[in-house]
């Protein structure tokens, strides 16, 4: 048997017609940047996250970038950021000219401990980076409550969290900006790089539109140097095809995580992904723990089924922010997730039967020394 990672073909395949109609729509439309495809997937999207506003960007890391520079932040400030984020959280930072301060996770939730949070803050602190990594919500409430204390934004990244609940609501309008990716592997994915900013705050909505074009709010006339970052309005079409449909896929989601921990409830030395009280995971990845990674990923590897690890270096080792000065013990937890995280096929158009055999061949693996 053969189990993909993720199989973005079959998602394309179960609603072919509709995507196919709706790129079909735009192609005859004449109309080939911004304009009505964009306006309806924002509305709509902005709608699904409880927010009053969407603005469709190019793209994920686009959305924290210009997120940071609508709030004035830039040369000088510094952003906290989780330890074990993805590399684009923390570049969203860096290229608005600020300082990522890394601050550690909780181990069980792998987002970001609010218990360490303001002996991070300094009088140059601006802003909370809040990712939601894997799929599971933040604590959002004492981050919340900590930026109020000491005048910072939040600013959420939920490139893996479309769908998700934190306390009941849907994640998109907690903080000041939620900024999201629609990467073809995202839980609402493009056919192409997309992405998108939500918010409540009419004035940062409004900037970050100005900013997406240019700096441009009437034609010709540019206040601000600003970027080109306009989400396509072929990929909001095919989004707008896919929103209805992302609880649904969502709910797949969770039932192969519930499959997953029924079945390796007692795989040895194994730790599971946690769902904390009041959170709803969007189960973006499927990470479990292991001290012996590598022999899981082979057996895994050996039997056809594709695993990810998400992700094997943390930012502060990445010789990408060699000049900032870290060394590799400066946030030892990060370091230990990443040499143990392993994430599992979780797509949904992974079978049960799929997900069945990866977790035979992890039970098989584990029980054979
Ligand atoms: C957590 C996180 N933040 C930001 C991004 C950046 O999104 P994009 O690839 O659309 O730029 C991604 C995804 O790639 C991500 O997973």
């Amino acid at each position: 048997m053969k189990v993909p990672f993720l199989d973005l073909r079959a998602s394309y395949l179960e609603l072919k017609s509709e995507i196919d109609e709706a790129v079909a729509r735009v192609l005859n439309s004449g109309w080939y940047v911004l304009g009505e495809e964009v306006e309806a997937f924002e509305e709509v999207f902005a709608d699904y996250c409880g927010a009053r506003h969407a603005v469709g960007l190019a793209n994920g890391l686009d959305a924290l970038h210009l997120a940071l520079r609508a709030m004035g932040i830039g040369d000088g400030d510094e952003v906290i950021v989780p330890s074990n984020a993805y590399i684009a959280t923390w570049l969203g930072v860096t290229q608005s000219g600020a300082r990522p301060v890394p601050v550690e996770p909780v181990a069980g939730t792998h987002n970001l401990d609010p218990d360490l949070i303001e002996a991070a803050i300094t009088p140059k602190t601006r802003a909370i980076m809040a990712l939601h990594l894997y799929g599971l919500p933040a604590d959002l409430d004492p981050i919340l409550a900590i930026a109020r204390r000491h005048g910072l934004r939040v600013v959420e990244d939920a490139a893996q969290a479309h769908g998700a609940r934190y306390r009941g609501t849907r994640i998109g309008h907690h903080g000041d900006v939620v900024a999201w990716s629609f990467y073809p592997s995202k839980n609402l994915g493009a056919l192409g790089d997309a992405g998108a900013i939500t918010t409540d705050d009419p004035v940062l909505a409004e900037k970050i539109r100005v900013l997406r074009n240019y700096g441009s709010e009437r034609r010709y006339v540019n206040r601000v140097q600003g970027y080109n970052s306009r989400l396509d309005p072929m990929q909001a079409a095919v989004l707008r095809v896919k929103l209805p449909l992302l609880d649904a896929w969502n709910a797949r989601r969770a039932a192969s995580t519930a499959l997953y921990r029924s079945r390796l409830a007692d795989a040895p030395s194994m730790i599971l992904p946690v769902e904390p009280e009041g959170c709803t995971s969007a189960w973006h990845v499927f990470v479990v723990r292991h001290p012996d990674r590598a022999r899981l990923q082979d057996a895994c590897a050996r039997n056809g089924i594709g695993t990810i690890v998400h992700y094997p270096i943390p930012p502060h080792m990445q010789e990408a922010y060699a000049s900032h000065g870290w060394s590799p013990n400066d946030f030892p937890l990060a370091r230990q997730l990443a040499d143990e995280v392993l994430s599992l096929p979780i797509g949904p158009q992974t079978p049960a039967s799929a997900i069945e055999y990866v977790c035979e061949t992890i039970l098989d693996e584990l029980s054979a020394r």
